[in-house]
């Protein structure tokens, strides 16, 4: 196989330029996805994912917040091979749906490890998990507190604070959370209905590439704490939610300044009794653990004067790529191509639907070679891929995956 190179990302007038030498960034290579890649070269597109890098990952967060209950967020990569190796680092699990519980409860992870952290549930969903001794419940509103007490009598219960998602590509502002007043006031109102009220949660944006946005989130949060204290209420739980990220084009701080960042932001506003912490990583623990492989279905130009080819892969935003929807994630891309200058392109996915456009706006360059049958790789693609692909749109089945 040809030596693969990553895409450049400078320029974007068109000109051809030398090809790229080095990676367009730090992304993470697995010899071990490279050596599964090229003996058993599978079926495109597809996942893999090495889980010794989520292993890493995993203990590098558990190493610099050796004090938080860390619980995977199942949706960033729900396979039961990640969730097995995380479960045996005694990892805990968020979970958004019944269908995440049953998976972790059928590879034999205890209740008491699961938190139910969507604040939009089923009422019945709400009971199953109840039945299964689940025993941590997020809301955000009144009425889900009020789901909540009918179908899990008793339950512990957070209330998730409405953050700006200000600093994250991918950011989970506006549809969840409550403001901190609002939030006092369901906590008060969770102990009236029989539930436990424990504390608060937020989630700063995914993709989060400002560690001192956790500090203002802490704030709040502490607010609702000393809020919630003047009407009896002892709040002892704090999430902090996930939003660390992944390495994709752009440089990204280190992991330490994220875990320095909370530090500091819980000695400043919980000084005289720090809360029992609660991390649900999702994109940080399996992104950088996963290269997604696709092949070249097309190149072609819309005119013979058109200088920007338009580059046609066999995944797309309907089978792997959904977060590239507005450009926001920018992947780091190496091709099975080398040596050859790089020009800019236009990616697309394979379906008959005009929103399959992978990068327009943003410059991706490609080898001038490149050719139909060649792959394409998109690197640290192992959160919120394969799990996002549709299952009936335009035919094309769902992404496979594979595990190292
Ligand atoms: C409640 C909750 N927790 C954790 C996460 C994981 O976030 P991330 O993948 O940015 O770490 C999400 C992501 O949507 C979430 O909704």
């Amino acid at each position: 196989m040809a030596r693969e190179h990553t895409a450049n990302i400078d320029g974007g007038d068109g000109a051809a330029l030398p090809e790229d030498p080095g990676l367009a960034c730090d992304a993470l290579v697995s010899g071990r996805i490279d050596r599964f890649l090229a003996a058993r070269r599978p079926p495109t597109p597809c996942l893999v994912v090495d889980l010794e890098i989520v292993a890493a990952r995993y203990r590098a967060l558990r190493a610099l917040l050796p004090d938080a209950t860390i619980f995977y967020a199942v949706k960033a990569n729900p396979s039961a091979a990640v969730i097995a190796t995380l479960a045996a680092l005694g990892a805990s699990f968020d979970l958004a749906s019944e269908g995440e519980m049953r998976r972790c409860r059928e590879l034999g992870i205890g209740a008491e490890r699961l938190s139910f952290g969507n604040t939009i549930k089923r009422a019945a969903e709400i009971g199953k998990a109840r039945g299964e001794g689940v025993d941590l419940f997020a809301f955000d509103s009144g009425a889900e507190l009020e789901k909540i007490a009918r179908c899990a009598p008793g339950a512990g219960v957070f209330c998730r604070l409405l953050v700006q998602g200000r600093g994250a590509q991918w950011p989970l502002s506006r549809k969840f959370g409550c403001v901190p007043e609002m939030a006092v006031d369901l906590l008060q109102r969770a102990k009236g209905l029989g539930l436990r009220p424990l504390g608060v949660s937020f989630h700063v944006g995914s993709q989060q590439t400002e560690p001192l946005r956790w500090r203002s989130a802490i704030a709040s949060a502490a607010r609702v704490f000393h809020g919630s204290a003047r009407f009896g209420l002892d709040l002892d739980l704090l999430n902090v939610g996930g939003g660390f990220p992944a390495q994709y084009r752009v440089a990204i701080p280190p992991l330490a300044a994220y875990a320095e960042a909370i530090a500091r932001g819980l000695a400043d506003y919980f000084s005289g009794s720090p809360p029992r912490l609660i991390v649900e990583p999702g994109r940080y623990l399996v992104g950088d653990a996963g290269i997604l492989r696709s092949t070249v279905l097309l190149v072609s130009r819309k005119s013979r004067h058109a200088h920007r080819r338009w580059v046609y892969l066999d995944a797309g935003r309907y089978n792997g790529l959904a977060e590239t929807l507005g450009e926001r994630i920018h992947y780091a891309i190496r091709t099975s191509r080398a040596g050859s200058p790089s020009e800019s392109a236009i990616l697309a996915g394979p379906t008959c639907d005009s929103a399959d456009v992978i990068y327009n706006r943003a410059d991706y360059r490609l080898p001038v070679d490149l050719a139909i049958g060649d792959t394409v790789d998109f690197l640290s693609a192992g959160a919120y891929t394969a799990s996002y692909a549709s299952v009936e749109f335009n035919g094309f089945t769902p992404i496979q995956s594979y595990w190292v």
